[in-house]
């Protein structure tokens, strides 16, 4: 074997084409099911050590025991955050029993299929809004002009936001998602980007909960304003750490399942024909495909609790677990032919959208609506697209959270826009 479980906290590997980086994880996944990794955290200026799980069955084990795999102690991030971040970041995914089960009861009322129905409408509506925007051109960068906008535009739309500060929201979610990418980040420091990044969506949340005390509109911060139970009440700053929650893991993750679906599609031209030939009827399990395939999420942490023993390996208070999904979603003990791309796999138990447990991903079901949505305008509407040249990765400094192509140049035949 010639791959090294430590090249996983190497920024140039996540540089590499998704291809190539799940080549590597495919002989990395075979040392081991908990694989110890020292890194140097550049906070503390200190070495640290966390294991790497790369397997399916693991990942399962490790999220369905949140008492003994913890999220609160110091964040899900390989590091603990700092406490100045923590203020800006301590959305519900970084907590435990009971605030997260209280917090995400709140929101989660929204994320129903049922309370959703709404939200999709103006998702399609969306979607055909952001197409008309390029139909006419022919030859597009994906990611600037229907990726990046598409699920920003939902999000926003969801909370409240107006149209005016996507730009801005835009901007500070490339920071804090863009891991360093000197494309987002300007020469600085990055920690303080970060930081500021954070403080600026704080603000803009802040106002727009002041607005919506006062005059209530239908949005999701209206709601959460005007909570009739008062148990139910959301303080100004948690919906502030909710929203960066949302913008970010609403935002990022969406954006580069469209991006690398399409690029999935480019290169599998079978697939694309099949999906072609019945797209809502396969749309389900290509959208799930799509998920597994990319896995835009590409790690959480958990950090143990006590003594515990998982697979034969002994755990201790203090221990790091790091989950990388896409290296599981690929585990030939689980997956048939795991690295073809295969729109009709079932079953198709993936953790592109976390393990089993009380962190499973809350936008699941708008995502995969997100996803279906604009893969059916696509299909139907620019039934050519293909992508035409090389697509590039995210050049993060450190290992980026979401693994993100910053660019992926497609052409196609123009048409009209539908809304003239
Ligand atoms: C393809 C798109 C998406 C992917 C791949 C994805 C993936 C994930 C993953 C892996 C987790 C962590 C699960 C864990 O720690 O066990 C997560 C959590 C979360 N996701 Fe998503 N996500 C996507 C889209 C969305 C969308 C559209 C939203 C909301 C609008 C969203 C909101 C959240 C929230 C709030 C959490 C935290 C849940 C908690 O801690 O209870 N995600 N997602």
């Amino acid at each position: 074997m010639t791959a090294d479980p430590a090249r996983i906290i190497e920024p140039t590997f996540w540089h590499q084409s998704l291809e190539t980086r799940m080549a590597e994880f495919a002989e990395i996944r075979e040392f081991g099911a908990f694989l110890p990794i020292t890194i140097n955290n550049p906070l503390l200026g200190e070495p640290e050590t966390f294991y790497a799980i790369t397997r399916l069955e693991e990942v399962v084990a490790v999220s369905k025991r949140p008492d003994d795999f913890c999220s609160s102690r110091g964040a899900t991030s390989i590091f603990d955050l700092p406490t100045e971040m923590l203020e800006y970041f301590t959305g519900f995914i970084n907590m435990d029993n009971p605030r997260h089960a209280h917090q995400r009861r709140i929101v989660a009322k929204t994320f129903t299929p049922t309370e959703l129905a709404g939200v999709i409408d103006s998702v399609e509506q969306i979607c055909a809004e952001v197409i008309d925007g390029f139909c006419e051109q022919g030859s597009v960068d994906l990611v600037q002009v229907l990726s990046q906008p598409f699920p920003l535009m939902i999000i926003c739309d969801l909370m409240g936001v107006p149209r005016s500060e996507l730009g801005t929201v835009l901007d500070a979610t490339n920071i804090i998602l863009g891991g360093g990418d000197p494309e987002f980040v300007d020469e600085g420091d990055p920690i303080a980007a970060l930081i500021g990044a954070g403080i600026l969506l704080t603000e803009l949340m802040t106002e727009l909960v002041e607005q919506r005390r006062i005059n209530p509109t239908d949005d999701l911060v209206s709601r959460l304003v005007h909570n009739e139970a008062p148990d139910d009440m959301m303080k100004p700053s948690e919906i502030a750490s909710f929203f960066i929650l949302l913008a970010t893991a609403g935002n990022d993750t969406t954006r580069n399942a469209i991006s690398h679906g399409m690029d999935l599609l480019s290169k599998n031209p079978d697939q694309r024909r099949l999906w072609q030939s019945d797209v809502d009827g396969l749309s389900a399990g290509a959208v799930d495909e799509i998920v597994r395939a990319s896995s835009p999420v590409t790690h959480m942490r958990r950090t143990v609790t006590g003594d515990i023993s998982v697979s034969d390996h002994d755990f201790h208070d203090g221990d790091k677990v790091v989950m990388f999904y896409g290296a599981a979603n690929r585990d030939p003990r689980v997956f048939d032919n795991p690295e073809t791309f295969d729109i009709l796999r079932s079953p198709n138990p993936h953790v592109g959208f976390g393990g089993p447990g009380p962190h499973f991903c809350l936008g699941a079901h708008l995502a995969r609506r997100e996803i279906a949505i604009v893969f059916r305008e696509l299909l139907r509407r620019l039934p050519d697209i293909e992508v035409s040249g090389e697509s590039i990765p995210l050049q993060s400094s450190g290992l980026p959270l979401v693994a993100g192509l910053k660019h992926l140049p497609v052409t196609f035949t123009p048409t009209a826009p539908v809304g003239k």
